[in-house]
């Protein structure tokens, strides 16, 4: 997935222009194919096309066009947790019918995989009429969590695992059901909504024998070469979101499990829905923004740094004596002294259609990966339950849990260990 950086049609250095000059002749000369030379070479196309003229086959722009990008569906761990953050995310929970048995969920496991496997792939599902719509999957990568109601579901209580709990509840919560729980969870995520629709199309439909769809949220973070290669996201309140992240790689013991038997590179998720309340916020200066955040709002940088990566120093202080990152603010309150107390942050925006009585209906589908919920999650959620400056403008309005089957290898169909045991 290597990016690619388009010549500027503009630029004089640039030898596509002398192709655009040719376009201008070309084009008063009436010649299609010159016209779609210049296309092509305002795209990327450079020289050699001067004096040969393509065929339109060989015009296609191929340059910057990503959608044939694969990721990789067999591995230790899933994709779409340390993998690379996507332009969009569609999340998904299901609610599986009671009373199954575990060669049910054996089934439903393997035919997941299957269309998981294939849609990433750029395939299209096994028994699917609509394969084409599957031909750019963009980067697609499908994520597969069980929430704490699955194994009895299928008849296998004793494979639940004890960590798999739902939240407890916090004194800042305002949970709607119809954003809450879920027995399977799926993530999708890619750099293309199309691929996206299709896939949550063809799951819903494949995995209707033995769940229906509960609640489905749609989120997005910058458009694909929006902007510089690395450079963190804003969260629609502005504020630059996604720079401290513990290391993304598959051997990290903070995001996927060690020692954990058949959960071995598996992982915890959980699923906040936040909304932000955008009027308010509005009225709120630059100064004031800063120090509810403990960053800079144009760089990220710490109130007590100069650059965005630059560690917070909790300690520093201004001129009239007041700590420069304030107490009350989220980076300080996140931040915890354990340095076990780390979790993955892959949040998307959501921008819906206000419902009735609101100005606005945006937030954040906050994603949080860690190895250990109550270990991890759990103590930072309820500090910033306690205190955070930023609660004034969050409300969150839904909440689920799962954990995140193993990867599986090629041939073996997600959770196969975990379910064998209960055959
Ligand atoms: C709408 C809700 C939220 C917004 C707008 C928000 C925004 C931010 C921003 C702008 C930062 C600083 C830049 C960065 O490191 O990414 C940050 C950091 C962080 N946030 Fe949030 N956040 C929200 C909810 C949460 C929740 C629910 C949690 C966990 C329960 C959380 C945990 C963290 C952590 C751990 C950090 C890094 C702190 C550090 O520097 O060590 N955030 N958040």
């Amino acid at each position: 997935m290597t990016p690619t950086t388009d010549p500027q049609p503009n630029d004089p250095q640039d030898a596509s222009r002398d192709v655009l000059v040719g376009r201008r002749t070309l084009l008063k000369s009436g010649l299609i194919v010159g016209a779609t030379t210049a296309v092509g070479a305002s795209l990327g196309f450079v020289t050699e096309r001067r004096t040969a003229a393509p065929s339109v086959q060989e015009a296609k722009p191929t340059f910057n066009v990503f959608g044939s990008e694969t990721a990789e569906f067999h591995g230790v761990v899933q994709p779409g947790i340390v993998s690379r953050h996507q332009a969009n995310l569609l999340m998904m929970a299901f609610t599986v019918r009671e009373g199954q048995t575990p060669q049910d969920a054996q089934r439903m496991l393997r035919v997941l995989t299957q269309d998981a496997e294939r849609l990433m792939a750029g395939k299209g599902g096994l028994a699917d009429n609509d394969r084409e719509l599957a031909q750019y999957p963009a980067g697609l990568t499908v994520t597969v969590g069980v929430g704490p109601h699955f194994f009895d579901r299928f008849g296998m209580p004793e494979r639940k695992p004890h960590w798999l709990q739902d939240l407890p509840a916090y004194r800042i919560d305002q949970l709607q059901e119809r954003w809450c729980g879920g027995d399977l969870i799926i993530q999708i995520c890619g750099d293309d909504q199309i691929a996206l629709s299709n896939s949550r199309r063809l799951f819903v439909s494949q995995l209707r024998s033995w769940a229906s769809l509960r609640w489905l949220q749609d989120g997005f973070s910058g458009a694909r070469h929006s902007r510089p290669e690395g450079e963190t996201p804003r969260n629609l309140m502005g504020q630059v979101d996604g720079t401290v992240n513990p290391a993304g790689t598959q051997d990290n013991p903070q995001v996927f499990m060690e020692n954990a038997g058949v959960w071995n590179g598996g992982s915890t998720l959980v699923i906040r829905r936040i909304m932000m309340i955008l009027d308010t916020w509005e009225e709120v200066d630059r100064v004031a923004r800063e120090d509810v955040i403990g960053r800079r709002i144009d760089s990220g940088a710490p109130l007590s740094g100069v650059h965005e990566h630059d560690e917070p120093d909790f300690d520093a202080r201004g001129p009239l004596g007041f700590e420069k990152i304030a107490p009350y603010s989220h980076v300080r309150r996140a931040r915890s002294e354990n340095s076990n107390e780390r979790i993955f942050r892959r949040s998307y925006n959501y921008d819906n259609a206000p419902e009735s009585g609101q100005a606005h209906n945006t937030g954040l589908v906050f994603l949080s990966y860690q190895a250990s919920i109550a270990d991890q999650y759990m103590p930072i959620q309820q500090r910033l339950a306690d205190l955070d400056a930023l609660n004034e403008w969050t409300v969150p309005i839904g909440s689920a849990v799962c954990a995140i089957l193993p990867g599986c290898r090629e041939g073996e169909y997600l959770g196969q260990r975990i379910i064998e045991q209960a055959l």
